[in-house]
């Protein structure tokens, strides 16, 4: 996604904002936590369609918006053009002590070198600078992907654990790692959040756009097949007042250069 062109892209930045605002719905209670001042430079990192840079910008800070997705910056740009956006890897940001807050909602999940990004992620920053991020913690989207797993088995197919996509912590791992950089950990927070799905295809339309690695080698017809018992399954679990809910858990952590 990086280096690649627009059409390898995984991420579909239009279903994104359609299907999946919630994102960065939720992204405005960070914000809180971040609490800018006028005139902050702000990185926003795994900035997506913008929208969270641009309610940044609108509080009078100086942000500039990465994603690894080109097709999402390319949507952010568009979106909002008095803003700046580019595509970076968290990995590799190529910024050195040019920020006062490097601000991240819903990505860091994605990324699993972690020490990798914390590292690049405390060069980015000024002294005395601050990291905010909000992501997936231990335990996210279980309920999901062991059924998934499960399902994925009875149909014949084991699932490679190294192949699982996404890295959730505990606080005390992700602490400990902050710290190990050199960052000073003033706060840290794991908590459930349900997070509602839009319409009866809810739970079919996250599965599809984020855990397609679950179905690597695997026909349309037994993937659709599967994602059908998935639901069935989860369904008096996950499905209420004619909703599905992802049972989503997150982490939010402060740490200080
Ligand atoms: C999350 O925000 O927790 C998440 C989103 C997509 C895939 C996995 C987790």
């Amino acid at each position: 996604m990086d280096s690649g062109s627009r059409t390898k892209d995984m991420w579909d930045a239009n279903l994104y904002d359609g299907n999946h605002s919630f994102v960065s719905q939720y992204g405005t209670g960070l914000i809180e936590l971040l609490s800018p001042k006028k005139g902050e430079k702000i990185l926003d990192l795994g900035c997506g369609t913008g929208d969270l840079a641009k309610n940044l910008a609108g509080l009078g800070a100086d942000v500039v918006g990465v994603d690894k997705s080109e097709n999402m910056v390319f949507q952010a740009q568009n979106k909002y053009p008095e803003l700046s956006f580019v595509v970076q890897d968290v990995t590799q940001l190529s910024f050195q002590e040019d920020f006062d807050a490097v601000f991240s909602n819903a990505t860091l999940h994605w990324v699993k070198q972690p020490e990798k990004a914390l590292k690049s992620i405390f060069t980015c920053l000024k002294k005395g600078g601050r990291f905010v991020a909000e992501f997936g913690g231990k335990g996210n989207v279980q309920l999901i992907t062991d059924e998934i797993i499960h399902q994925l088995g009875k149909a014949g197919f084991l699932f490679d654990r190294d192949a699982f996509p996404w890295y959730y912590p505990s606080i005390g791992e992700y602490s400990n790692l902050m710290e190990k950089i050199g960052f000073r950990v003033t706060f840290a927070q794991h908590f459930d959040r349900p997070t509602q799905l839009v319409g009866d295809d809810g739970l079919k339309n996250w599965i599809h756009m984020f855990a397609s690695d679950f179905f690597e080698g695997v026909s349309e017809d037994v993937r659709d097949s599967i994602i059908s018992s998935v639901e069935n399954e989860l369904k008096d679990t996950l499905y209420k007042n004619g909703h599905w809910y992802a049972d989503y858990k997150r982490i939010r952590v402060i740490g200080i250069k």
